[in-house]
C-alpha cells in the first residue's frame, strides 16, 4: 500500500508502486482535472504540485512519493478563487481548455517562488505545451496574477 496526501485528504492506494501518479489520481481517486496528454513527460497536461513543486504526474511512480503532499487542480482553491484562476478568467486564457489545468498548476508553482516573474522567467518555468497557442494570454494572466 502507498499512502500520501491529496488535496488535504489522506489516500491509501493498493496499486503497483510503479503506477504513475496520473493514473492513481484519475482512475482511483476520480480526480480527472489532471489530464493525460503525452504520457512521456513532455506536454505538462498532467502537472500537479508535489510538496509545493510543479511535477508531471505521468512521470511520478506513486511508490516514490510516500508521505508527500499532492495538490491537483481540484485542490488549488475551494471556490476557484486562487489568484491564478481569477487571472485566467480575467484574461480569457483557454481556447479548447485541455492543457489549462496543468498550465494553471505550473503558473501557481512559479508564482509561489517568484511573485513578479519576467517574460523570460515565465518562458523558463512554463514548459507546458498548448496546441491552441494561448501562450500570449498565459503570459498576461501570470503577470496579472502576480500583481
Ligand atoms: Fe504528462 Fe504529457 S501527460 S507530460
Amino acid at each position: 500500500m502507498t499512502s500520501f496526501t491529496v488535496n488535504g485528504q489522506p489516500v491509501h492506494y493498493r496499486l503497483d508502486p510503479r503506477t504513475p501518479l496520473l493514473w492513481a489520481l484519475r482512475d482511483a481517486s476520480n480526480l480527472t482535472g489532471t489530464k493525460y496528454g503525452c504520457g512521456m513527460g513532455q506536454c505538462g497536461a498532467c502537472t500537479v504540485h508535489i510538496d509545493g513543486l510543479a511535477r508531471r504526474a505521468c512521470q511520478v511512480p506513486i511508490g516514490t512519493i510516500e508521505g508527500a503532499f499532492v495538490t491537483t487542480i481540484e485542490g488549488l482553491s475551494r471556490d476557484r478563487g486562487h489568484p491564478v484562476q481569477q487571472a485566467w478568467v480575467a484574461e480569457a486564457v483557454p481556447q479548447c481548455g485541455f492543457c489549462q489545468p496543468g498550465m494553471i498548476m505550473a503558473a501557481a508553482a512559479l508564482l509561489e517562488r517568484n511573485a513578479n516573474p519576467s517574460d523570460a522567467d515565465i518562458d523558463a518555468a512554463i514548459t507546458n505545451l498548448c496546441r491552441c497557442g494561448t501562450y500570449p494570454r498565459i503570459r498576461r494572466a501570470i503577470a496579472h496574477a502576480g500583481r
